[in-house]
């Protein structure tokens, strides 16, 4: 059984890996590809994300979506990503055109024409387009299967020290989704920093030796730098491939349930993630929280799908 995946993202370096692999992994079936203005504006990482199709050869929808968070200033964060979003390889023209309506459109309608209970949502950026998705279409939330989202932290943050970028560029979208009376899997970073890209695996995807294992490894390059310069890294933790590998595979990490709520009106910690494993609040858990990888399963199964996209096997 395949996985049907729309995959929300705002490419971003660790985005096109989670492209990458929801492409080339047999067990999911990508529907389409949205994005949100996150890592750079929509506009950059509308082209970053056909740019990523055409090398990888992913031939999907892909609508371009939100261009601000919901309710506060854009926040972006070229100190990761570059001025393009996606800085490092060259870009190639994209092989096809955006779709002409909106993103949050075409998740309605992907969602509402599908069997309920087959269509999954992965998020790998902020939560915009989900929020108002949810709001326009609140039929949605009973059809969606699972929210599998990167975003947030059962611990610390990294663009402060109590909140994740995803989650703090619109935390009023992330507060919606959390709240929603879908099932929701949060893929925090306490998970993510253990998906660290180190030498041996970037050696086993140059050792494919395609044009695509070769744009991963100048796009894990770029990462590596930035998260080296910036957060202190021996090797760069590629966040959001870690979302589409637990549709793929779901004993790539375990979960623990939680209650989970985003602060939104704290003086310090706006954007947190506040999550109850236990009962300190007297509210219902309302997530599956990532907690301990695999990491062997997570990249032998994303050299896997380079190799599978790159027409060889590994
Ligand atoms: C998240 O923020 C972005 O910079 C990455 O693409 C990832 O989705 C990590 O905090
Ligand atoms: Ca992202």
């Amino acid at each position: 059984m395949t996985e049907r995946v729309i995959l929300d993202c705002d490419p971003g370096h660790d985005d096109a890996l989670a492209m990458i692999l929801a492409a080339g992994d047999p067990r999911i079936d990508l529907v389409a590809i949205t994005t949100c203005a996150g890592n750079q504006t929509v506009e950059k990482v509308t082209r970053n994300a056909l740019a990523v199709c055409a090398v990888a050869g992913i031939d999907v929808p892909v609508a371009a979506g939100a261009a601000a968070p919901l309710v506060r200033p854009q926040m972006v964060a070229p100190d990761i990503h570059g001025e393009s979003g996606l800085d490092g390889p060259v870009l190639p023209a994209p092989a096809r055109e955006p779709e002409a309506c909106h993103a949050v459109d075409l998740i309605i309608d992907i969602v509402m024409a599908g069997e309920p209970g087959t269509i999954n949502l992965v998020p790998t950026g902020p939560l915009t387009n989900i929020a108002l998705a949810m709001s326009k279409e609140p039929r949605i939330i009973e059809r969606v299967k699972r929210v599998v989202l990167m975003g947030g932290s059962a611990g610390r943050g990294n663009r402060t020290p109590a909140a994740e970028f995803n989650i703090v560029a619109d935390p009023e979208a992330a507060q919606a989704v959390f709240a929603g009376a879908w099932p929701v899997t949060m893929v925090g970073l306490n998970l993510t920093h253990q998906a660290t890209a180190d030498a041996d695996v970037i050696a086993r995807i140059a050792a494919i030796g395609s044009p695509l294992s070769e744009f991963v490894v100048e796009i894990l390059g770029f990462f590596a730098k930035t998260y080296r310069e910036h957060q202190g890294f021996d090797a760069p933790p590629v966040h959001d491939l870690c979302t589409v590998a637990k549709l793929a595979d779901p004993a790539v990490f375990t979960t623990r349930d939680a209650f989970v709520a985003v602060e939104l009106a704290g003086r310090w910690t706006t954007g947190m993630t506040v999550t109850d494993f236990g009962d300190a609040y007297g509210e219902e858990h309302n997530t599956q929280v990532a907690t301990e990888l695999d990491k062997p399963r997570l990249w032998d199964m994303t050299v896997d799908a380079i190799a599978a996209l790159s027409g060889s096997r590994s």
